[in-house]
């Protein structure tokens, strides 16, 4: 295969005998906020319970944008290779692996499932003891390494490369834990089924099953980038009757209005907060509101939208502020409720091949192709970024 170098790596074991370290293109990010920078890799073999993945599409999602900019410090771990959401094919897989093998078309999912924890066998949650989502972890869970190496220009040295959501995907090739990669169905349109692996699953997962939107029921959404559009797809599946935007950025209402969306609130154009618009839109607040923006005010004013006695908020933004939530105990007496949703609830290696069955057999009718605002060649992945911080993309899809 072209780019696999002859050396072994580290006289690792794998059950599969062409694994050999791979040089490859991958996007490295040096420091917060610089550009990144096209380098020629060393990704080793998987190790045991690990998959090598040939990485074909990847899009980019707010949270690989936050993690570039350096936002959070504790999450400062460069040269980094980010990137959560993508599809490929499985390349090689380490001893013990069972479930994959070669050629099989896979996307990688950053909130893992052993199948094997008192988490995973629990229906009470999608959270995984060992492999869950965890923006802080840089490293493989195996042995605390990581599997990517580049020379730094500056000193000729070779370095390690950390990874990023246990996913690590602006790579041509990239490393994973079994439980974060999801077999799926080998007839299924990779480019589309690259948006299920986070941004679509966890909106439209947020709207079924974390807050299970009924018929005929009113849902306040604030920030219609592609996470809260796909809450919109969800509760127009489920059938709800007035589906509310909130947005900043006026340029999201047309694409709003194809995914669902029955009305708009800017707050910039508005003389007073948006909850009490929403209220007055819905005789005394939504039954089920989204936060998708990452802004604490934000989360403040969807949590009291809601009506009182049975208001549900879900929390999908992440929020990177030491702040804590901005609301007061006795606030929750009012019976409003308020969750925060990883994945949209759905247990990834479990459910994500029979959603993405559905989605091929028009079952579940979630407009993806919508979400596909650009296309761009995988060297052009600066533009890409700027496209999403201008908020001119919802999902800008990398071919690799
Ligand atoms: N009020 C209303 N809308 C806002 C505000 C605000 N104060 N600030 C930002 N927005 C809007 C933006 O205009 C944009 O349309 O929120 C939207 C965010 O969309 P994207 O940047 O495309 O982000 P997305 O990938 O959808 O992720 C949304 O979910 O997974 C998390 O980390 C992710 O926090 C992020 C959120
Ligand atoms: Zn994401
Ligand atoms: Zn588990």
């Amino acid at each position: 295969m072209e780019g696999i170098s002859e050396a072994t790596s580290n006289g690792q074991q794998t059950s599969n005998a062409q694994s050999k370290i791979i040089t490859c293109k991958a996007a490295v990010v040096w420091a917060p906020g610089e550009p990144f920078i096209l380098e020629d890799v060393e990704v080793e073999p998987p190790h045991k319970m690990e998959v090598r993945i040939k990485i074909l599409f990847a899009s980019i999602c707010h949270t690989d944008l936050s993690a570039w900019k350096g936002e959070n410090e504790l999450q400062r771990a460069f040269p980094r290779i980010l990137g959560h959401e993508a599809a490929g094919v499985v390349e090689s897989v380490g001893e013990g692996v069972e479930d994959m093998k070669e050629g099989d078309h896979v996307v990688p999912i950053f909130n893992g499932e052993c199948g094997d924890c008192a988490y995973c066998h629990s229906e009470k949650t999608n959270l995984c003891n060992k492999f869950r989502v965890n923006p802080f972890k840089s490293v493989m869970v195996g042995d605390g390494r990581t599997r990517f190496s580049v020379v730094d220009r500056r000193n000729g040295e070779r370095r390690p490369v950390y990874h990023f959501l246990n996913t690590s995907t602006f790579a041509e090739y990239t490393v994973v834990d079994f439980a974060c990669v999801v077999k799926i169905n080998p007839e299924a349109p990779l480019d589309k089924m690259c948006l299920l692996s986070c941004g679509i699953s966890t909106g439209v997962g947020a709207a079924w099953n974390t807050a299970n939107v009924t018929k005929g029921s009113s849902v306040a959404i604030f920030g219609l980038g592609a996470v809260g559009l796909a809450v919109a797809e969800g509760a127009r599946l489920r059938g709800a009757s007035q589906i509310i935007g909130v947005d900043i950025n006026p340029d999201k209402f047309a694409k709003g209005r194809e995914m669902g969306i029955t009305d708009f609130v800017n707050p910039k154009e508005c003389s007073k907060p948006a909850n009490e618009i929403i209220k007055e839109m819905t005789k005394g607040g939504v039954d089920y509101s989204f936060e998708c923006t990452g802004n604490l005010g934000v989360l403040r004013e969807a949590f009291v939208s809601t009506h009182d006695g049975w208001g549900f908020t879900v929390v999908l933004g992440i929020h990177l502020s030491p702040r804590l939530l901005p609301l007061h105990p006795m606030e929750l007496f009012d019976g409003r409720r308020i969750i925060g949703c990883v994945f949209g609830d759905f247990k990834g290696k479990s459910e994500l091949p029979n959603i993405v069955d559905k989605c091929m057999k028009g079952e579940i009718n979630i407009n993806l192709d919508g979400f596909i605002t650009h296309e761009l060649p995988f060297a052009e992945i600066n533009r890409a970024f700027q496209l999403l911080e201008e908020g001119k993309s919802l999902r800008c899809l990398l071919h690799l």
